[in-house]
């Protein structure tokens, strides 16, 4: 049994997050989670609310709400979403936690202390009105390339340019509108990253068989242009991690918080802190997936995240471990993907363009949607959903062929036999040939869930399903009943335990329906079906029980026009 570690990139908290959020890391995360512990090893599932920045204050003032409640609020809504999606994290956090912040400081102590973090002086539009200092975001104008009157100070949305606060004209605050702005010294903590390039350049060489989209991105940043940059790593901002260093202040820095990818990777090991504080646990039940003095050198750490988070994890958040000169377990393998898009476009948060999770769930149960996004993982490219692809997938792999078997072998037994596994007759060759196919595709699977190889698994499942079918379909017990009912039985209750087996195998993907196959079923014992024979004789003669409701109803063509036009433009609440 081994100890596996795994973390999702965290959410930001600034509103839900569309079904391409959903699919760049929390859900490959839970597969990988759920197989791994279906498989008897011992995990820890890590996520949490990415709740700093600009981004955070932003959707809150629009929200009308102090951003400490917003954060509170929104944190509720995610947590609903994530059990809706039946997202099996061992804790959800919040960047915000007492720990985050305790564990950021101190870490940026010990950074301080090894003569990695250096002062530089900068030149930044200070608000008279607000009385603060506003990030380039917060500063709106008239775009000098194309005279859109709402320019941002780092970008003009109408036209793509890059700005600058400087170039904009009419420059004004975007919290109070004030127009009363002056450019004033103002200093900043940065990381010396560039320190460390040689430690990190060589950790990442070290690194086997990691997927080319993540050490591609890593040695971009690592050897492009002037190499590794070192970053600011502070804000003027009100909301996130005061800058102290374990409680004690950097002189000239009052006021001023950490950058939010600062701490929010480092949330990662403080959630694992708070979980053990939600489990009335002590401090050595967190510290053994973290410190390797402290049990955590056995630990397997596996991350999960969108490319655009790559330079983060390879980058910037090892130089943090690392350049804190403590024992802290680095990630051992980085599962990145790129983008999902939707209908021809992109997913945008911003522009509410595309299914969020929320009205995901209005629409159909989780396991439609986790078995679609799952399948189409964005692993290799960038993939597409459409509304027609969609219901493609869950017609034809959930409804005709799982759900199918499911509804025939129990309608079929119960009619013949009653609820109970049926009694009488042998296998013969055709269920030896089964068996032998399963197992051969059983261990594909297993190798491919091992590597993390989200579309290969789920094509592979399917394949699992579509022997059954095939099976059934050639041995035909509803015929073989009426000159051989003995043998029709050894049928069926090889059927029945091959749907208890696809439960199992398939309970990664589907966790909901997989259980209610399991209820139906009078089954408990969700052992993993590596002894393949044992496993299909699992229900004995005699067993009863109940066939289930209809697992996965088929999505039809009104449904999937509807949903098509309402999800075509806007979504006007966000
Ligand atoms: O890109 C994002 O959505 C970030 N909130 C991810 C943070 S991951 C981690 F480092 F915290
Ligand atoms: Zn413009």
């Amino acid at each position: 049994m081994a100890r596996i570690l795994i973390t999702s990139a965290l959410p930001y908290i600034n509103g839900i997050k569309h079904l391409g959020n959903l699919v760049g890391s929390q859900l490959p995360a839970d597969l990988y989670a759920r197989y791994m512990r279906a498989r008897g090893h011992e995990v820890m599932f890590i996520c949490a609310t990415d709740e700093h920045g600009t981004p955070a204050e932003l959707a809150a003032a629009k929200a009308g709400k102090a951003v400490e409640a917003y954060c509170t609020e929104m944190h509720a809504v995610q947590t609903e979403l994530a059990k809706g999606f039946a997202l099996s994290f061992d804790h959800y956090g919040r960047s915000s936690s007492a720990r985050n912040y305790a564990l950021t400081q101190h870490l940026a102590a010990r950074l301080g202390a090894a003569g990695l973090i250096e002062e530089v002086s900068e030149k930044q539009v200070y608000s008279n009105a607000d009385g603060r200092f506003l990030p380039d975001r917060y500063i709106e104008g008239t775009c000098p390339n194309c005279g859109y009157e709402r320019a941002r100070g780092d970008q003009c949305e109408n036209c793509t340019k890059q700005l600058d606060p400087t170039d904009l004209i009419n420059p004004r605050s975007a919290i109070s509108g004030s127009t009363d702005l002056e450019v004033r010294d103002t200093k900043h903590l940065f990381l010396r990253q560039s320190k460390l390039r040689d430690t990190l350049d060589q950790w990442i060489d070290r690194q086997q068989g990691w997927p080319v989209l993540t050490t591609s991105i890593a040695k971009k940043w690592l050897h492009d242009g002037d190499g590794l940059q070192d970053r600011g790593i502070t804000r003027d901002l009100d909301w996130g991690v005061p800058v102290q260093f374990d409680g004690a202040p950097w002189r000239g820095m009052d006021g001023k918080v950490f950058y939010v990818w600062f701490d929010a990777p480092i949330e990662y090991i403080a959630a694992t802190a708070e979980w053990a504080d939600a489990n009335g646990l002590d401090d050595a039940a967190w510290r053994r997936w973290w410190r390797t003095d402290e049990g955590a050198d056995d630990v397997r750490y596996v991350q999960f995240m969108g490319k655009d988070n790559v330079p983060f994890h390879t980058l910037s958040f090892p130089a943090t471990l690392i350049g804190s000169g403590e024992p802290w377990k680095l990630v051992d393998y980085i599962k990145s993907f790129n983008y999902l898009n939707y209908d021809g476009g992109q997913f945008s948060t911003s522009q509410g363009r595309g299914v969020f999770m929320d009205q995901a769930l209005g629409l159909l149960p989780a396991d439609y949607w986790r078995w679609w996004l799952l399948s189409h993982a964005p692993e290799n490219n960038d993939s597409e959903f459409t509304w027609e692809n969609f219901q493609a997938s869950v017609n034809k792999d959930l409804a005709d062929v799982l759900g199918n078997l499911v509804s025939r072998v129990t309608k079929f037994c119960r009619a013949k036999f009653g609820e109970v596994v049926p009694e009488g007759g042998s296998y013969g060759v055709r269920e030896d040939q089964l068996i032998q196919a399963l197992g051969a595709r059983l261990r594909a699977y297993e190798q491919h869930m091992e590597a993390m190889e989200v579309r290969k698994s789920a094509a592979e499942l399917r394949a699992l399903w579509v022997l059954g079918n095939e099976y059934l379909q050639e041995a035909a017990p509803w015929s073989v009943y009426k000159t051989d009912p003995d043998m029709a039985a050894a049928q069926i209750r090889l059927s029945l335990n091959l749907i208890r087996f696809y439960a199992i195998v398939s309970q990664p993907f589907i966790p909901q329906a997989t259980s209610k196959i399991m209820a139906s079923l009078g089954c408990t014992d969700w052992t993993w079906p590596s002894e393949l024979t044992s496993a299909l004789d699992r229900l004995e003669t005699g067993h009863s029980f109940e066939v289930p409701d209809v697992l996965f109803a088929k999505m039809t063509d009104d449904q999937r026009q509807e949903w098509a036009a309402q999800f075509a433009g806007e979504r006007r609440d966000a």
